[in-house]
């Protein structure tokens, strides 16, 4: 934990599981949420929610898939949107996790599978999903609609980009910035 008064570092809790390339969100309740990631056993479904005021992480559902190089997006209804993301197959799949019962339901499936991938949530409350890689990089971008469950597929980036960064300007355009697609780091970027 860093306190920005003191510029001090203290240990806090440890999560109950060791992971790597998972997600966080900060949900309306306050709670952390901790989503998937890996570790020496492989690619994990598990999650876990720290309490600020405590400092004790506590267990809460799985999701129904093990994911790592997911995103995650906290919906303006509460819910928190997983996408994607790999577990030895690239995954094309979403969940939703509802924090008043602690439970991941499935929602529709991508277009298209990807992993390391951004997610950017627009002033209309959609969810843009841009880029990331599967067997190809890709530059395919898709929305999703927290009112419909749906996801439409939307224009492409101009270049194919993975492991790349996403802003949201105060004018509403989102800047997106950087990375991989086989040809080593990029320095191009592009507003949505
Ligand atoms: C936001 O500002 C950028 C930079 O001036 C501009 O290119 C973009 O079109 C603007 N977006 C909107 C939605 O007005």
């Amino acid at each position: 934990m860093y306190n920005p008064s003191t510029g001090i570092w203290t240990t806090t809790g440890s999560m109950s599981v060791a992971r790597d390339s998972h997600t966080v969100s900060t949900l309306a309740n306050g709670l952390i949420l901790v989503a998937g990631g890996q570790n020496s056993g492989g690619a994990l479904t598990s999650a876990e929610l720290y309490n600020p005021s405590t400092g004790i992480w506590t267990t809460t559902g799985n999701m129904n898939i093990a994911r790592i190089g997911h995103t995650v997006s906290t919906l303006a209804n509460g819910l928190v949107l997983v996408a994607g993301g790999y577990n030895g197959a690239y995954l094309n799949s979403a969940e939703l996790y509802n924090p008043s019962t602690g439970i991941w339901t499935t929602t529709a499936n991508m277009n298209i599978a990807r992993y390391y991938h951004t997610t950017s949530t627009l002033a209309d409350g959609s969810v843009l999903v841009a880029g990331g890689a599967n067997t190809a990089y890709l530059n395919s971008a898709e929305l999703y609609s927290p009112s419909t469950g749906i996801w439409t597929t939307t224009a492409n980036m101009n270049i194919a980009r993975y492991y790349h960064t996403t802003s949201t300007l105060v004018n509403g355009s989102i800047l997106i910035t950087g990375g991989l697609n086989g040809v080593g780091a990029l320095n191009s970027a592009e507003l949505y």
